[in-house]
């Protein structure tokens, strides 16, 4: 039996369909859905999950209505004015994986600012994957290792998994233990492709802006119920 997961994952999906569901616009489902994540962010706090990572923009999610995408920026960088006390009190260190060169400067500001000012904290780790592709950051991995072969600074024999890890955005986080994916879509997404090669996985139907504390715990539950056996026996578990 598993205790506790120290990583867990969430793909926060459903927020579109929630809003239609209630006949709102679909900006309204993303507002209610960073409501969510303040409520969960304090839920993992307190359950003392030790790394707990947020897939909120894909490199895919550009392609929406550009009025979708800018009232998403714009949500963030409000999110993340306004929690800023509540992470600070509450010890988080923030962290960012993906590629935020394209996203707008005031994303990025706010980000780094936060990221800057929570970087000794000893609580738990909230990673927002913003701007990101699983593929894109082993592909970029790959290329920065090639580079490094090229230039006789690895030598190819050396490669191995743990190069690979060392060059990926997410290179400061261990294996993901839980994913949870909200909204009754069973797909990974792209979503932190190498770190969840063992992960228990989690699918509700919940909308992910009707997730709340009670939905975390059940999923906390649902995993500490399952046996991880890492590609072992049951019985060499048991030794
Ligand atoms: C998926 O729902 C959700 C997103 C693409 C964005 C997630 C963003 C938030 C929860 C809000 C802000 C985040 C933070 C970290 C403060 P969808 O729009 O794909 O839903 P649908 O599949 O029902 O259309």
């Amino acid at each position: 039996m598993n205790k506790k997961p120290k990583h867990v994952a969430i793909i926060m999906d459903g927020n579109g369909r929630w809003a239609q569901k209630h006949g709102k616009k679909r900006f309204l489902g993303h507002k209610k859905g960073a409501k969510v994540v303040k409520e969960i962010v304090e839920e993992a706090t307190k359950n003392e999950i030790e790394f707990l990572t947020l897939f909120a923009f894909s490199t895919d999610n550009w392609s929406r209505p550009k009025d979708e995408v800018n009232l998403l920026m714009k949500l963030l960088v409000g999110s993340l004015k306004n929690e800023f006390k509540r992470i600070i009190d509450n010890n988080i260190r923030l962290c960012s994986i993906g590629n935020l060169d394209t996203l707008p400067d005031l994303v990025k500001d706010e980000l780094m600012f936060v990221v800057e000012k929570t970087k000794t904290n000893s609580g738990m780790v909230l990673t927002l994957a913003l701007n990101y592709g699983g593929k894109e950051e082993i592909v970029n991995a790959l290329k920065s290792i090639s580079n490094k072969v090229k230039n006789s600074i690895i030598s190819p024999q050396d490669v191995d998994e743990f190069t690979l890890i060392e060059h990926l955005y997410s290179k400061n986080l261990p294996p993901v233990d839980l994913l949870i994916r909200t909204s009754g879509e069973e797909r990974i997404s792209n979503f932190l492709l190498w770190h969840i090669a063992y992960a228990e996985l989690y699918f509700t139907r919940t909308l992910w802006p009707d997730f709340n504390k009670k939905d975390l715990e059940k999923a906390l539950l649902n995993y500490s119920k399952r046996e991880r056996r890492f590609g072992k026996t049951r019985e060499q578990l048991d030794v």
